[in-house]
């Protein structure tokens, strides 16, 4: 449930207090420098400028697949990929490859992650995610040149994220995007936008925003004709969340379930759920994990399951998304990107979805929902 992409401020941050002792990995990697946002810049920098002009672009047919399209699997066919788009148009084609009957999916797309290194996208293209929300930012640069490298995973990211000053997101998670008034959320919400962000991310927690902050800032955000994403991962967070009329819910309550009530409010007022149950698992599963990211609610992965339910039952469009952090380490064991979208459609199922809709959390839903153009379905044009 990391909302931020500073979790090494965070790391750094524990290791001077209490869990010092348990974080040599990644000690070893400020040691390096290898992670730093200096280095990822160069090394995407570099990678923009050689990949460009080498990348072939070579028409390629795949035959005997079984397209899955969004509702159900196909009969085989055929179909080409062309450059960087999908056709059905299979003339002058140089390659062929035998799809043997296998069923051919859309590139599946993460809708909660955070991202830092560059290595992150080679992992996550080679699981076959080609699209991921990045649901926040430190660092408007490094954002930018994750967006569209040639080849590998494409990257939308959130603004910094707005939190109140002293609240466990930016005591304990390093967040610094302080916002102290609802008269300062335009002018936030302002430099999160020119800034080319994709959507504005802010935080619902204990120990943050009133519910005047939280409204003043989603309605900045729709007033620029934009959408926000709010983080809440506790009963009492999320009935803000809900109030504030924000667009995406990200989590869901980990500590007393979601009532069936507020699940129905949340589908009337057109609001959608990225539930990452991943990392709840992993959280829940330490104790010392789970003090230190919710501090003042218990949680228990089952009132997730519960909460799960009950949007389910609504009718609210539910998205995959993991909160993987690259920046982790050992800190939350298994948080790790690519392999874990896999690990979330399984939880997602297990927790009671059907796997069609589940296939659609990672395609169809978060494309139309997080207004993605040519992604999530396998169309003519498409990417
Ligand atoms: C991003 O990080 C680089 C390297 O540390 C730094 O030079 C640059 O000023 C930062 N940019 C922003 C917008 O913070
Ligand atoms: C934050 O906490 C510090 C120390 O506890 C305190 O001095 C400061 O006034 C607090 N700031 C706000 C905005 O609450
Ligand atoms: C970008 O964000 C920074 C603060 O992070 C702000 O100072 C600057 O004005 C913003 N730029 C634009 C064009 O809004
Ligand atoms: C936000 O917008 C809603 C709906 O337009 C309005 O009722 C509410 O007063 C606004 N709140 C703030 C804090 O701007
Ligand atoms: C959705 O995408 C279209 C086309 O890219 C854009 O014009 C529009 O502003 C976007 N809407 C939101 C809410 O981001
Ligand atoms: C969380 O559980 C611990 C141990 O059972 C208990 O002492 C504490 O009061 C609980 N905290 C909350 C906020 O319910
Ligand atoms: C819980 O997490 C902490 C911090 O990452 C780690 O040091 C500790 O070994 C973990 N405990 C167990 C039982 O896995």
């Amino acid at each position: 449930m990391q909302t931020i992409s500073t979790l090494h401020l965070v790391l750094t941050a524990l290791l001077g207090t209490t869990v010092n002792a348990c974080l040599p990995s990644v000690q070893a990697r400020h040691a390096t420098d290898a992670t730093s946002t200096e280095t990822q810049l160069k090394l995407l920098e570099a990678r923009s400028r050689n990949t460009l002009s080498t990348i072939p672009h070579r028409k390629t047919i795949l035959t005997n697949v079984r397209i899955f399209d969004g509702w159900r699997i196909g009969e085989p066919t055929n179909i080409a990929i062309d450059g960087d788009s999908i056709t059905f148009d299979l003339r002058n084609a140089r390659n062929t490859i035998d799809g043997q009957g296998g069923v051919l999916l859309p590139g599946l797309i993460d809708s909660h992650i955070h991202l830092s290194q560059m290595a992150s996208l080679e992992t996550l293209i080679s699981y076959g995610v080609t699209t991921a929300m990045n649901m926040g930012c430190d660092n408007y640069t490094l954002c930018a040149a994750f967006r569209e490298q040639p080849g590998l995973t494409s990257v939308f990211n959130a603004g910094q994220a707005a939190v109140k000053s002293n609240s466990t997101h930016a005591t304990v998670f390093g967040a610094h995007g302080y916002v102290t008034s609802p008269s300062q959320a335009s002018g936030f919400v302002a430099e999160v936008f020119g800034n080319g962000s994709d959507y504005m991310k802010l935080i619902s927690e204990s120990n943050g925003f009133g519910q005047d902050i939280h409204d003043a800032l989603v309605n900045a955000t729709h007033a620029q004709g934009r959408v926000s994403m709010t983080h809440a991962q506790d009963h009492a967070s999320y009935v803000v969340a809900v109030a504030s009329r924000t667009d995406g819910l990200q989590h869901v309550p980990y500590d007393i379930p979601l009532t069936q009530e507020m699940a129905h409010r949340i589908r009337r007022q057109g609001q959608f759920v990225t539930p990452t149950l991943n990392i709840a698992r992993i959280t829940v599963s330490n104790l010392t994990v789970e003090a230190i990211i919710s501090p003042d609610a218990n949680l228990t992965y089952e009132a997730g399951v519960t909460s799960l339910s009950r949007l389910l039952y609504a009718g609210v469009p539910i998205l995959a998304g993991t909160d993987a952090n690259d920046l982790a380490g050992s800190f939350l064991h298994g948080d790790t990107v690519g392999n874990t979208l896999h690990t979330e459609l399984q939880l997602l199922t297990s927790a009671g979805m059907s796997e069609v809709d589940v296939l659609r959390a990672a395609t169809v839903v978060p494309s139309y929902w997080h207004n993605l153009t040519r992604r999530g379905s396998i169309e003519e044009g498409y990417r």
